[in-house]
């Protein structure tokens, strides 16, 4: 990840995403609500992997002024047998994971903690973010927050419940990942391990 600074510029740099979880979950969706601003409901699977870029303004980071991130994307698809072909392509570079569970499917829930534990075997011990999506889905919700915290807390990741249909919370998860990621190279610059919390 590289840090970019001039003099009298905010400072700028660049970070590897990747979004990992199960088929369906709304990880095109959330990525494409992030970027464009607009949510399709017909489901269109992703065929290996898609690369998107997007800058975001941190307000407030470690360096006490603002930071300009430029965000690579990663986005594959959820299929197990794409999982193990791509993977080391994949999670290479990753410097931040968004981890996607659906809140109307509770196997997806029990699946992200073999998600992250593949991607942080290649990327290293990078910082996570669990996304509990679909939450606009009210009457079909099949697990509380009291499921994820302990699997959340195991892994040292944060998490957010949003809607890539509605918009909830999508932007600000980009935006936890991406200080996350910011606050860790900091840390890392200074010979310190980060400690996260989960929210
Ligand atoms: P793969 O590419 O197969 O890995 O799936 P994915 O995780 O990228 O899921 P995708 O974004 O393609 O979404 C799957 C389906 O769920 C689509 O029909 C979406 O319209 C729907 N969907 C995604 N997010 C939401 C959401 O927040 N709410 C609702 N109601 N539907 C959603």
């Amino acid at each position: 990840m590289a840090l970019n600074m001039q003099v009298g510029a905010v400072p700028k740099m660049k970070a590897k995403i990747c979004m990992v979880g199960d088929s369906g979950v709304g990880k095109t969706s959330l990525v494409r609500r992030f970027v464009l601003d607009y949510f399709d409901d017909r489901y269109i699977i992703t065929l290996g992997t898609k690369v998107t870029k997007k800058q975001v303004l941190l307000r407030e980071t470690p360096l006490g002024t603002p930071m300009e991130l430029t965000l690579t994307i990663w986005d594959i698809m959820g299929q197990e047998s794409f999982r193990e072909l791509l993977k080391e392509a994949y999670f290479y570079g990753a410097n931040g994971l968004l981890a996607v569970i659906d809140v109307t499917d509770t196997g997806t829930l029990l699946a992200i903690d073999r998600w992250i534990k593949l991607a942080r075997g290649v990327a290293g011990k990078v910082p996570v973010h669990i996304i509990v999506n679909k939450v606009d889905l009210q009457n079909k919700i099949t697990f509380s927050s009291d499921d994820v915290v302990p699997i959340a807390r195991d892994l040292e990741a944060s998490i957010s419940f949003t809607s890539a249909k509605t918009g909830e919370k999508v932007e600000d998860s980009f935006e936890v990942i991406a200080s996350a990621i910011v606050q860790a190279r900091f840390l890392k610059g200074l010979g310190l391990r980060s400690r996260r919390k989960t929210q």
